[in-house]
């Protein structure tokens, strides 16, 4: 569904009885490689796609929010001297940015907001993190209030630690807000340094083959993912006080520190040290042309989901055990957090729907489910649509 500002101001007009002050969007995103390194202080390399979630706002007299969902044809109010968690799942995500910026002390007038999006829900593309950002820039737009695109990324964040409860890393809010088009980023979650790649594939292209299957188990096993990094960290420290983070551990020191006391946390701990090794010869790869080098790293990096940190499911194994035998597919893999979604495949130029099409059937009578197909097409960051 390609959403217009023309659509946008009607929408919103229709709503809140008058014309829009502004108007603006954030996307969602795809990520090439190093999954559940964020939480970590580990790299990842994601980039945004041209999906995104498109705010409309304007000001009111009073100290009222108006907020309008047209996904769930739904208005939520509140009282910006009253924020707090509501029953209404969505309005969490807009709460929370509200409440993150009253935390740092910033004032906000009351206001009138229209969100929309067409960035599919579930498929691991990071749609709550496009509505937090979206929500944040156009904020800070509106009321001057002087963020910056990485702390507007960790309102976003912080949004889902207090008021979703899901303990996330910042690649997905980082990607919404400051991606460029045509390079993914490579991000060192330590210090939030990072620089664009080309995201230059030759003959190829990136194609997402969506499972369809929501991720309905997915926060508290992610949650328990990161009690158990936090666990072997806490272990190695207690001989290497040193260490803050599994960036700064070694598989070594896994092996004879965290093994004898807890074979899962010591697998959990160990792939995510091995996933920034893998992202790092994917990076290497990808500026150096080697796009076979890329994808296997990337059906590497699949295995070890599955296998070692276990986040994947039978429909995701499934269509990433298929492409293998395809020689038209270099690289592929479960994306995002896991349990469902979609895979993301390197497939040469013109290929990904006849290969969709072979597999669909056959997916449909395993699964019931059927096989749809995302085409990628990366854009730049947050930004007011004029
Ligand atoms: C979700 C989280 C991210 C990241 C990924 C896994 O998308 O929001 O912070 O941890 O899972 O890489």
């Amino acid at each position: 569904m390609e959403i217009s500002s023309l659509k946008l101001k009607t929408s919103y007009k229709e709503i809140f009885g008058q014309d829009p002050d502004l108007l603006a969007k954030s996307p969602g995103r795809i990520n090439i490689i190093g999954e559940h390194t964020d939480y970590n202080e580990g790299f990842v390399l994601p980039t945004a796609i041209d999906n995104a979630v498109f705010v409309a706002i304007g000001v009111r007299e009073d100290d009222k929010i108006s907020v309008y969902a047209e996904e769930f044809k739904e208005k939520f109010e509140a009282d910006l001297n009253h924020i707090a968690i509501s029953e209404i799942g969505w309005a969490n995500y807009v709460l929370g940015v509200v409440n993150q910026i009253q935390e740092r002390n910033l004032t906000l007038k009351g206001f009138n907001l229209y969100i929309v999006g067409n960035v599919p829900a579930g498929a691991g593309l990071s749609s709550s993190a496009a509505l937090e950002c979206s929500v944040a820039f156009i904020l800070n737009e509106l009321f001057q209030l002087g963020l910056s695109r990485q702390e507007i990324a960790k309102i976003g964040q912080m949004t889902e630690h207090t008021y979703v409860g899901v303990k996330c890393g910042i690649m997905d809010q980082f990607a919404s807000v400051l991606s460029k088009e045509g390079a993914v980023l490579k991000l060192d979650c330590r210090d939030l340094s990072f620089e664009y790649v080309p995201l230059e594939l030759g003959d190829y292209e990136v194609v997402l083959f969506n499972t369809n299957v929501k991720h309905s188990l997915a926060s508290s096993a992610y949650n328990d993912r990161r009690a158990s990094c936090e666990q072997a960290v806490a272990w190695v420290k207690e001989i290497h006080p040193e260490v803050n983070s599994l960036r700064d551990v070694t598989v070594a020191q896994l092996e004879t520190i965290v093994q004898p006391k807890d074979q899962d946390v010591f697998v959990k701990s160990r792939y995510v040290v091995q996933e920034n090794e893998r992202l790092n010869k994917a990076c290497d790869a990808l500026k150096s042309g080697d796009i076979a080098g890329l994808g296997e790293q990337m059906f590497l990096a699949h295995a070890a989901l599955s296998k070692e940190y276990e986040v994947s499911c039978e429909e995701l194994d499934f269509l990433a055990e298929y492409v293998k035998d395809k020689p038209e597919v270099v690289g592929a893999r479960m994306m995002g957090g896991g349990f469902g979604g979609c895979t993301i495949n390197i497939i040469k130029k013109g290929f990904g729907d006849s290969i969709a099409a072979e597999i669909a059937p056959i997916y449909k009578a395993k699964f019931g489910l059927d096989l749809t197909v995302i085409p990628v097409k990366t854009s730049g960051g947050s930004q007011i649509i004029t």
